[in-house]
C-alpha cells in the first residue's frame, strides 16, 4: 500500500540516514523542506521532496496537507511508564514543605512505588502501562525506552520486564527495555547493599538474560543510593550479558558517575542537573550522549540541565519525557520541547533535534526512526495548520498534532 502526502507547508527533519546524531552548533540546523511531498510504501518511507520534484506516481491513497506540516514522531529515549498507582500524596507533600529525598528517606519515593508493583498483579499492571502508552503514543511519541526499577525483588523486577517486552509485542512502535534493579535500595537490604547488589548481579542478571527481557542496564548513581563503586559492578556485570548502559547520574550530586559511565561506554547519560567542568569532560571525546528531563526539573523545582552549556561545548543532547510517578508524571514530548526551550534556552531547531534524531541514538534506533529518512519507518505526525515550527514550542499548552501515523498506518486509539 503506498501512500503519498502532498502540499505539505513543510516537511521538518529531512536527513540522509548516514546522519545518526547531531551535535554542538549542528544542533541549531534543522533541515526542512517547504510546500514538500512524502511517499510511503507500506511501513517505510520511500521518497519526498518539493512538490515540484513531484512526479507522477500510481499510488493508492492521497492524503492533502495544505497549511500543516509533518515532523518524525518524539523519540522518548528515557521513561518509567511501567508502574502501578500514583504518587500525589508526596506532590501534595511537597507543595506543603517536604523535600523529594527527605519525602524517599521517610519511605516514600521509589520504594512507595515499589510497595505498589509487588503488590499488583502482572495483568493489572500491564493494562494501567497500556492506558499510558497509547496516551503518549497521541501525544506523538512514535519510539520509546521503558525501565524497570519498581520491582526491586527478582519477582517483581522480572514481572516488570516481562510487561515491557508485552508492551513491545502488541505495541506499533520500537520499544527499548532496561533493567534498573539498581534504582533504590530496598528495605530488607538497607544494613547490606552489597547483598542487594549480589542478588541483582548474580540472580537477576542471569534470568533477564535467559528470558532476553532487557536491551539496556541502568543504574541510580547518586547519593543514597548507589555509589561509584556499585555503579561500576552493576556496569560491567551488564556488560558481560550483552547490555548497554544508560546511567542515571548527576540528578542532584556529581560524585563521578558520567566518568564511570563513559567508561563502561554508555550510550547515554542522564539527568546531569548538576553538572562539574570535569563531567563535560569526560563528556568531551566520548560517545556517549547526554540526556537532559526538563519535565523532572519542573515538577521538581530544581535546577535545570545546563542545556547551553552542553551544546556550547560541541557535545550533543537528547531530551526525554522521564514520565514516571515521582518526579516527572507526564509523558507529554510537546511539553518536553516547550520546557527544554522555555527554562533550559534552547532554540525550536535545537529541542526538535533532540526530541528526534538525537533521541533515536539514545536508544540505538537511529536506523529505524528520529528523522525523515529514507528506508527508516514511516513513523510521523501531521501537525495542525501551524504558521512555522517555532509555534510548537511557543504554543506550550496544547498539542499541535492532528494525525499520527506509525508504520505508515493512521492510528486511532
Ligand atoms: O529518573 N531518579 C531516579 N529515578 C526517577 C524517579 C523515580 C521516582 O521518584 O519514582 C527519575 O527521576
Ligand atoms: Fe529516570
Amino acid at each position: 500500500m503506498t501512500k503519498l502526502f502532498i502540499n505539505i507547508k513543510e516537511l521538518i527533519q529531512v536527513r540522509d540516514v548516514t546522519i545518526k546524531k547531531v551535535s554542538g552548533k549542528e544542533m541549531n540546523n534543522l533541515p526542512t523542506i517547504k510546500n514538500a511531498f512524502l511517499l510511503i510504501d507500506n511501513e517505510l518511507i520511500k521518497s519526498f521532496g518539493t512538490m515540484e520534484e513531484l512526479q507522477d506516481f500510481d499510488v493508492d491513497q492521497t492524503i492533502d496537507c495544505t497549511d500543516k506540516m509533518i515532523l518524525p514522531s518524539w523519540c522518548d529515549s528515557h521513561t518509567h511508564i511501567v508502574y502501578a498507582g500514583n504518587r500525589e500524596q508526596e506532590f501534595i507533600d511537597r507543595i506543603n514543605g517536604l523535600s523529594y529525598e527527605e519525602i524517599a528517606e521517610n519511605g516514600g519515593g521509589i520504594l512507595n512505588s515499589a510497595k505498589k508493583l509487588q503488590e499488583t498483579s502482572e495483568d493489572d499492571l500491564y493494562k494501567q502501562s497500556l492506558k499510558r502508552v497509547k496516551e503518549v503514543i497521541n501525544l506523538g511519541t512514535g519510539a520509546l525506552e521503558i525501565k524497570s526499577g519498581y520491582g526491586l525483588t527478582i519477582d517483581s523486577e522480572l514481572k516488570m520486564l516481562r510487561v515491557i517486552n508485552r508492551l513491545k509485542k502488541n505495541l506499533p512502535i520500537p520499544i527499548r527495555a532496561t533493567f534498573l534493579g539498581a534504582h533504590a535500595i530496598p528495605n530488607e537490604f538497607k544494613k547490606d547493599k552489597d547483598g542487594y547488589l549480589d542478588l541483582i548481579i548474580n540472580q537477576m542478571l542471569p534470568r533477564i538474560s535467559e528470558d532476553r527481557l532487557a536491551d539496556f542496564i541502568d543504574v541510580f548513581c547518586e547519593i543514597g543510593y548507589f555509589n561509584l563503586k556499585d555503579t561500576q559492578r552493576i556496569l560491567a556485570a551488564g556488560k558481560k550479558y550483552g547490555l548497554i548502559s544508560k546511567v542515571h547520574v548527576n540528578q542532584f550530586n556529581s560524585i563521578g558517575g558520567v566518568k564511570v559511565s563513559v567508561n563502561n561506554d554508555a550510550l547515554t547519560v542522564d539527568h546531569l542537573e548538576v553538572l562539574t567542568d570535569d563531567d563535560l569532560k569526560s563528556l568531551k571525546n566520548s560517545k556517549t550522549m547526554p540526556v537532559a528531563l526538563p519535565t523532572c526539573s519542573y515538577f521538581l523545582s530544581i535546577p535545570y540541565t545546563p542545556a547551553r552549556k552542553i551544546i556550547d561545548s560541541d557535545l550533543p543532547l537528547a531530551i526525554a519525557t522521564d514520565y514516571n510517578p515521582g518526579s516527572s508524571p507526564s509523558g507529554n514530548m510537546n511539553f518536553v520541547v516547550a520546557t527544554a526551550c522555555i527554562k533550559m534556552k534552547m532554540t525550536p531547531e535545537e529541542a526538535i533535534n533532540a526530541a528526534t534524531i538525537n533521541g533515536a541514538f539514545a536508544m540505538n534506533l537511529s536506523n529505524e526512526v528520529g528523522s525523515i529518512s529514507i528506508g527508516k519507518l514511516a513513523n510521523f505526525f501531521i501537525t495542525k495548520e501551524i504558521p512555522s515550527y517555532g509555534f510548537i514550542p511557543y504554543n506550550f499548552g496544547d498539542s499541535v498534532i492532528d494525525t499520527v501515523y506509525l508504520n505508515g498506518q493512521e492510528t486511532g486509539n
